[in-house]
């Protein structure tokens, strides 16, 4: 009897897969590369994420405090069907698929990484895109009290990046909800985050609770952090350099010797006709 009103209970309540649990029915992709795998423990703590911390570590030790659920996603501005989405509906929303990208951080570090998510175009394909939508901006939670990074004005709160709709559109632009097989650990961006593999990593927001389709081109958070460093575009380009550093090559995270940086990340025949007219030296 006891058993029986558990169980009923427990059909009640709804199914919340938290950082760590595995996720099921998730099918193989064509886009994935061959690259071996960086190693769960370095994706997880050798992160970037300044809402907790500057240093590497700190987003695994202070990342605990990020609550995942209730968490709600609206997708607005230039749509005919503007929607805010819960979380429960953004994982069912389309097949869950593993993804290998590469990620390289503009500091010239990368890694490998599984992904598990599916294309941002599915989610914007719902709301209906109007005839001026032209770039899209994605925004992360702003909650000092969860955020202990917030609470210093690294940067200008909250987290924004964008991109233009043709690159939102692109099939390898991805919506993360996983990796390794995992729901999203909170240092990775939980509960569910961006990847754009041919830009550096920065573009990549963490942790979204907005999306807005804009007419111009929104103004991003390393833009107005370093106007003379940090661009809109911030494809990988081994040809330019950081003000600062070479981006020639990289350090594979868990590797001794740097290797050579590839154009677009590796995914130029993928992307690079999306730039096709523009002066890459100029649109960082
Ligand atoms: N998103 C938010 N909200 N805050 C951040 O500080 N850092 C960016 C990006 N997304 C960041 C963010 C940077 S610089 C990189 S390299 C990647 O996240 C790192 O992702 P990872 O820690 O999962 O490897």
């Amino acid at each position: 009897m006891q058993l029986a009103a558990s169980t009923a209970l427990a059909g009640l309540l709804p199914s919340v897969a938290l950082a760590g649990e595995p996720l099921t029915n998730v099918k193989k992709s064509a886009e994935s590369l061959p690259d071996p795998l960086t190693s769960l423990k370095d994706i997880t703590s050798y992160n970037n994420f300044y809402e907790f911390g500057t240093a590497k570590d700190d987003p695994a030790r202070n990342a605990g405090s990020l609550r995942t659920r209730p968490w709600t996603v609206s997708v607005e501005g230039e749509v005919n069907k503007p929607k805010v989405f819960d979380i429960e509906e953004l994982l069912k929303l389309a097949p869950l698929e593993e993804r290998i990208y590469r990620l390289r951080c503009v500091e010239a570090w990368s890694m490998v990484i599984p992904w598990i998510g599916y294309s941002l175009a599915e989610l914007l394909k719902q709301v209906e895109p109007t005839g001026n939508a032209k770039y899209v901006e994605f925004i992360s939670l702003e909650d000092p009290k969860q955020m202990p990074g917030q609470r210093d004005a690294t940067l200008n709160w909250p987290y924004r990046e964008g991109l233009r709709m043709d690159e939102a559109m692109h099939p390898l632009t991805l919506l993360a909800v996983g990796l390794y097989g995992e729901v999203l650990p909170n240092q990775n961006g939980a509960p569910i985050r961006l990847v754009a593999p041919w830009k550096y990593g920065f573009k990549s927001a963490k942790s979204i609770v907005k999306i807005r389709l804009t007419e111009k081109q929104p103004i991003t958070s390393w833009m107005e952090a370093g106007p003379s460093e940090y661009g809109f575009y911030s494809n990988v380009n081994p040809a330019v350099d950081h003000p600062r550093w070479s981006q020639a090559k990289e350090r594979r995270i868990g590797e001794f010797f740097k290797r050579p940086t590839l154009p677009f990340n590796g995914y130029a025949d993928q992307v690079a006709q999306l730039y096709a007219g523009m002066d890459l030296t100029k649109y960082f």
